[in-house]
């Protein structure tokens, strides 16, 4: 039997019309900022859409104070300094996590201290901790990444014997439970984002939530200068407002899929999706983390099986560069060779999330493209010469 050639041989793409759109047509959202196009709050500095979110949020999480901001970026920013980190202190945090979760704890002049991920489902080992706190240790900074959820417990103990904050990164997962526990409930500071990819959008913006007045107080001192300095906008919270009534749907049905692709994962040699070894636990999808095995493709590479993959309209990309390569080594404190760290870096693969909210047809399209190109992996090891730039 002849099987079509990959879309990067000059093949025909398995989905030709490429990954689906995101953010989709959302009618609320429509009528939200058309609502707010028509009474001028779209643009005002102050109007009912900021204060409804932050009541909103506040609300979920069941906590005192909800600061809107600019990013996710500026929320991990606006926490560390609401916990008073700076000079000479040291934030721990997992070797391999987003970027500017390091350069913000350069940022307020603090340390990062890098330790390692677990091997299955390569998040912060939470057994790693000990040998990285010390006097200097400020806080701990935890981000639950790719599907996959750090084992909150565990940090809280390890950081309340030894008096350390806890910041919680839920930029990837708004909405996920943790033993049945809300995201972003756990850290003594935690923060969403809102950023254009991300589940709940407005483009850009983040949060920042804490039900410490402490750290609520050093935040506004910090951001009210007279003027906002780190402000979310109206028309950005109007937009928002109805995509956070709509998440806990949105996320069963990304959790169903993701469940129905791993489980089909299971006959696939060579990607392991994020294992998530934590009871009573529903991690949220901003991305499907997977573990990539080049040998089981014909020693094709990473980076080369996602730009395959790429060309037959499937999201799947190289997941972050771990923390530890690609920052001088004066920058940190390393706890350990950080082996799964670096492996993580060579190997994963991420699916982007606006597929799990499609048919198990458009799934079963990320299984084909799959067998598609290791059919032809060799060949295309041999030819694409292009490395990915993640
Ligand atoms: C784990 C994590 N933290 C923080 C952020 C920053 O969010 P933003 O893009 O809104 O600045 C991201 C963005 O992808 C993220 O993945």
């Amino acid at each position: 039997m002849s099987h079509p050639l990959p879309a990067i041989l000059g093949g025909p793409p398995i989905r030709p019309s490429g990954p689906p759109d995101w953010p989709g047509s959302n009618p609320q959202v429509t009528a939200a900022l058309g609502k707010a196009l028509a009474d001028g709050s779209w643009g005002k500095y102050h109007g009912p859409h900021v204060g409804r979110l932050t009541e909103i949020l506040a609300t979920a999480h069941e906590c005192e104070f909800v600061s809107l901001c600019a990013s996710g970026t500026s929320a991990v920013e606006l926490a560390l300094r609401g916990l008073g980190v700076g000079a000479n202190d040291e934030v721990v945090l997992a070797a391999y996590d987003f970027k500017a979760n390091f350069q913000n704890v350069l940022t307020v002049g603090a340390t990062p201290v890098l330790v390692d991920i677990r091997p299955d489902n390569w998040n912060m080992d939470e057994s790693q901790l000990v040998a990285a706190v010390g006097p200097r240790t400020k806080a701990i900074l935890v981000s639950h990444l790719h599907g996959g959820v750090v084992a909150m417990p565990e940090v809280l103990r390890i950081a309340r014997e030894r008096n350390i904050a806890v910041l919680e990164d839920t930029a990837q997962m708004p909405g996920a439970l943790i033993h049945g526990k809300l995201a972003g409930t756990w850290g003594d500071v935690s923060i969403l984002s809102f950023g254009g990819s991300k589940l709940v959008t407005a483009g850009r913006g983040g949060a920042v939530i804490t039900s410490s007045p402490q750290i609520a107080q050093r935040i506004k001192l910090y951001t009210q200068r007279g003027n906002e300095a780190y402000p979310l906008s109206e028309m950005q919270a109007a937009a928002l407002v109805p995509q956070w009534a709509d998440l806990s749907v949105a996320n069963a049905k990304r959790t169903a899929s993701a469940i129905w692709l791993c489980d089909q994962l299971k006959q696939v040699a060579g990607l392991t999706p994020f294992q998530n070894p934590l009871s009573d636990s529903q991690p949220g999808y901003y991305k499907l983390g997977l573990q990539y095995d080049p040998v089981a493709f014909d020693g094709l590479t990473r980076n080369k099986f996602a730009i395959a993959i790429r060309a037959e309209g499937i999201a799947i990309d190289p997941g972050f560069r771990a923390l530890h390569t690609t920052h001088a080594s004066r920058r940190f404190r390393a706890i350990g060779e950080l082996p799964i760290a670096t492996q993580a870096d060579e190997r994963v693969l991420t699916l982007h999330h606006p597929i799990l909210l499609g048919t198990h047809d458009d799934l079963r399209e990320i299984l084909s493209a799959i067998e598609k190109i290791r059919r032809h992996a060799r060949r295309i090891q041999d030819t694409v010469t292009d490395e990915c730039n993640p």
